[in-house]
């Protein structure tokens, strides 16, 4: 496995209280997930108000602890299981009523109840009216945490207040607070490891018998999106590819706990929420965003899927003007060059191979599991070929002249060519249930690859035949 998501394999219990900035904490919660971390999430009665439990349920795929008095479902205290378990209590957004219970040990909700019981770092980013935070009372309650307890307080920002005026007491930059529990957690060890020492997760109502965490502490990369190659400075040669079945690709691992980054060249549709991005509009930078990210600093792979649902250029103008080129009667002839085959360099490096197939270098190991795409107009035919040319371990098919399919719609059907000569037709479906369809395969490919050796030989599973 791979993934520098820097709080990969922690549990992060964000507490959530009743102020305005509560539906920020969605979001928050968010970018912990991206980070590679499982949050559990608790709140105060009044948060309950501001944001549903259900949406932060669904999200962090554990029942949201709303009731200090509550059970979980097997008789353990909900809060004392989360304040031994949490590598860091992130308490996003506080409020001034909140603060003052905390600074006198009032533990009437579950959120100040963890912190009591907890040995974890403790994380608090106020929010409320300027005059609040100013006051007397709440400052001396913000010394208490921040001086006598040892909590990082990431102090509110300046800016426009949900009374209308402008002033100190607005939820910092959520960064900022993920950077603070980053910094929290530091180097120590990760403090409950095992999953039943931990607060329960929900049943997968959603994806029936799927495990709803099977990619966690994975990192996948999505390309996605067609690539514009340069005229000149304001035109550029591109293509039909709106980026919607990347982003569903994204979303769905997301969803599934990897941390994911979208390389993203031209998109017609929105950037998900939780995933890191890398723009990358050219063919070039597609392939230099690629080799960037296929090798961390110690040699390792840097992701363990590749998912290349861009539409690359296949060529690119051979000298793209510096100016805008003028109109002129004549008509205007451009020279085209080739663009480097962005898929297939990236298996022959992964694979340690040179441009001819031939063994050159050291592999990229653990070695990340490859999905093409491939785009055809008027049959497959050619697909099986292409699978081999660009040495992947699956290639999605589809003919993109086909009513439904290809570009800019919301369903695909497409064809799945395995390694290993596997043909798996799909039918028309959504483009999110294509994505969970691709990304069953991966996860099939990466237990694979990942599962102990057997015998004395060798054995590199999941790996391509040339
Ligand atoms: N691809 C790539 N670099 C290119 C062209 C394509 O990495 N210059 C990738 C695409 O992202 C896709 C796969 O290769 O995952 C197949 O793309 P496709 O356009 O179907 O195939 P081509 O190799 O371009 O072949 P052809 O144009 O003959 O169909």
């Amino acid at each position: 496995m791979t993934g520098p998501g820097r709080l990969d394999g922690r549990l992060v219990a964000l507490g959530i209280t009743g102020s305005i900035a509560a539906f920020k904490a969605v979001d928050l919660l968010r970018l912990f997930r991206a980070e590679g971390a499982d949050v559990v999430v608790l709140m105060t009665p009044s948060a309950t108000r501001f944001v549903a439990p259900l949406t932060l349920a669904a999200l962090s795929r554990r029942p949201v602890d709303a009731d200090v008095l509550d059970l979980l479902p097997d008789g353990r205290i909900g809060h004392v299981i989360t304040a031994d378990a949490a590598d860091v209590v992130v308490v996003a957004p506080a409020t001034a009523h909140w603060l003052g219970a905390m600074a006198h040990g009032l533990a009437a909700d579950v959120v100040t109840a963890t912190c009591l019981a907890t040995s974890a770092p403790v994380v608090v980013a106020p929010a409320m009216d300027g005059d609040m935070y100013a006051h007397p009372a709440t400052q001396a309650n913000v010394r208490i945490l921040r001086d006598a307890f040892g909590y990082r307080i990431v102090e509110p920002e300046t800016g426009g207040l949900a009374s209308g005026q402008v002033g100190v007491g607005r939820l910092a930059a959520l960064e900022r607070i993920v950077d603070a529990a980053v910094e929290a957690v530091g180097a120590r060890p990760i403090r409950k490891p095992d999953p039943a020492d931990r607060p329960p997760r929900l049943p997968d109502a959603e994806n029936f018998g799927r495990d709803a965490d099977d990619l966690a502490g994975r990192h996948v990369v999505v390309t996605a999106g067609g690539t514009a190659e340069p005229i000149d400075p304001v035109r550029f040669i591109g293509n039909r590819s709106t980026g919607t079945m990347g982003v569903a690709l994204c979303e769905a691992a997301r969803d599934r706990g990897a941390r994911v980054t979208l390389v993203a060249g031209m998109l017609a549709v929105a950037i998900p929420d939780g995933v890191a991005v890398v723009r990358a509009e050219t063919a070039s930078a597609m392939e230099a965003a690629l080799a960037a990210l296929v090798e961390t600093p110690t040699g390792r792979a840097g992701f363990d899927a590749l998912v290349m649902a861009a539409a690359v250029a296949d060529f690119r103008p051979a000298a793209p003007a510096d100016r805008k080129i003028a109109r002129t009667d004549a008509g205007l002839t451009l020279e085209l060059v080739p663009n480097p085959d962005v898929l297939a360099g990236l298996s022959r490096r992964v694979g340690g191979l040179d441009a001819t197939g031939a063994p050159a270098g050291r592999p990229i190991l653990p070695r990340p599991v490859l999905v093409g795409f491939a785009a055809e107009t008027g049959g497959l035919d050619r697909v099986a070929a292409k699978l081999r040319a660009k040495r992947v371990d699956l290639l999605v098919a589809n003919d993109v002249a086909e009513p439904g399919s290809g570009f800019g719609t919301s369903t695909n059907r497409v064809t799945l060519f395995a390694a290993d000569g596997g043909v798996d037709a799909l039918p028309l479906l959504p483009k999110r249930s294509v994505a969970d369809r691709i990304l069953d395969r991966v996860v099939t490919l990466l237990d694979a690859r990942d599962a102990p050796v057997q015998t004395g030989a060798t054995v590199t599973p999941g790996r391509t035949t040339p």
